[in-house]
């Protein structure tokens, strides 16, 4: 009993052990006023710069309080690992004008990264979705994120909210070994285009036990990604977690390694699916498993659309020519908001190979009769439950 007791205390003096030893540069000590209207970014980007510079670990403290906050980019490289501790609330500019950039809290080209505290990054999106044409207008401009995290290696981000973001709440890019953890993202489920977490052109970038309710994808994995995990996550209201949409651009480098578990879907327009835009350049994506997935009153459970052209902005007759293979489907249960609970639309040019569909149980109750199942240019390996009758249907 004394030993295990003296073997927790020293694992827990271990695991805090980086924080006790940080550097505290409190942003009180810089000016800032939690008044929830004087502009804090000249005091962030002093103790920032202040705590950057310190040869051993340091933290920035924002404590309890609302903060007005306009965009900054928090830069590295650092001197030695940085925390950024948020108690209290940012808050960032309502009217989108007041933005120079598609950023409002940015962290870039930093090696060691701790975001926590507990805090909420508030994005005052309502006007900035009034305004958001975009789904109308390709060239539209990008509204800001709340969160950026440009070149950002082993980080972790836990325990904070992003609430409320203009666009994206969080967009990944360039980054390697990054896990999110604890962490929250609210927004209406008519919010447009606030995807919860986007990916792209990163590695080892895992999604742990967090819950994510926002207006567009509550996870989506764009090109270049590799090895993604997200486990334990809540999501709903929302589009569900994507891979994609991918081949709208020339140069895509491929989706390889991406591990959804223990998810559980609610009220969402789509669960889990992999989109990609018809006429594309030749693309790949592989290796995409999708497992243990309760699904609650979801519109399209299992869906892969190699035909995806929202608004009609694309050749809609051109196949795509980005190659989907090595996916599987297991134990996804729960019920579905639509007839169609499983589709496998894939391309007539590049058909998907070696899909996995084992142990379905997806229950529609809706006037047009029980749930179905359809399948274009696939031959799923079927095995287990298979309810509805996989593939019974051809795409219509
Ligand atoms: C930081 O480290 C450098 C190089 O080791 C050293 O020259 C400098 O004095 C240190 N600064 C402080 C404030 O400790
Ligand atoms: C990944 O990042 C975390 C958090 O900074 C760090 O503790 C861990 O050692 C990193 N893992 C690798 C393999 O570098
Ligand atoms: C599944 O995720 C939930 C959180 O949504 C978590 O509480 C639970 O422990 C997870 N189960 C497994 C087996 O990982």
């Amino acid at each position: 009993m004394a030993i295990r007791s003296y073997v927790g205390a020293l694992l827990l003096l271990l695991s805090f052990s980086s924080t006790i030893n940080a550097e505290v540069f409190h942003i009180g000590n810089y000016g800032a006023k939690g008044d929830g209207t004087s502009d804090i970014s000249r005091a962030l980007l002093s103790a920032w710069k202040d705590a950057c510079a310190s040869n051993t670990s340091a933290k920035v403290l924002i404590p309890g309080g609302t903060f007005a906050l306009s965009e900054v980019v928090l830069e590295g490289p650092c001197k030695a690992p940085m925390e950024f501790q948020l108690q209290g609330t940012l808050r960032a500019p309502a009217d989108p004008s007041r933005f120079k950039t598609d950023g409002w809290v940015v962290f870039q080209h930093i090696d060691g990264l701790i975001v926590s505290g507990g805090g909420t990054f508030d994005g005052q999106g309502k006007i900035a979705w009034e305004q958001n044409n975009c789904n109308g207008d390709t060239n539209c401009r990008t509204l800001p994120f709340n969160l950026r995290l440009n070149f950002v290696d082993n980080a972790l981000i836990h325990d904070v909210t992003t609430l409320d973001s203009k666009q994206f709440h969080v967009n990944v890019l360039g980054c390697k070994n990054v896990t999110f953890r604890h962490f929250t993202v609210t927004a209406p489920g008519d919010s447009l285009n606030t995807d919860g977490i986007h990916i792209g052109r990163s590695a080892g970038i895992s999604i742990i036990d967090s819950n994510i309710k926002t207006g567009d994808d509550c996870v989506s994995v764009g090109d270049g990604s590799q090895q993604i995990f997200v486990t334990g996550v809540n999501c709903g209201p929302g589009h569900g977690i994507s891979v994609g949409s991918l081949g709208k651009w020339k140069n895509e480098e491929p989706v390889v390694g991406v591990f959804v578990k223990n998810c559980t879907i609610t009220g969402a327009t789509n669960g889990v699916r992999i989109k990609t835009w018809p006429a594309s350049p030749a693309g790949v994506a592989s290796d995409m498993h999708f497992e243990d997935i309760q699904m609650n009153d979801v519109a399209n459970p299992v869906l892969i659309d190699q035909g995806y052209c929202p608004w009609n902005q694309c050749q809609a007759q051109v196949p795509s020519l980005v190659k989907i293979s090595k996916v599987s489907f297991k134990r996804i249960k729960g019920t579905s908001a639509s007839q169609v609970a499983v589709k496998i639309a894939c391309s007539k040019l590049v058909p998907c190979d070696n899909v996995e569909i084992t142990d379905i149980d997806l229950a529609y109750h809706g006037p047009e009769g029980p749930a179905v199942s359809e399948c274009l240019n696939v031959r799923p390996l079927i095995s287990g439950r298979q309810y509805p009758p996989a593939c019974a249907k051809v795409v219509s």
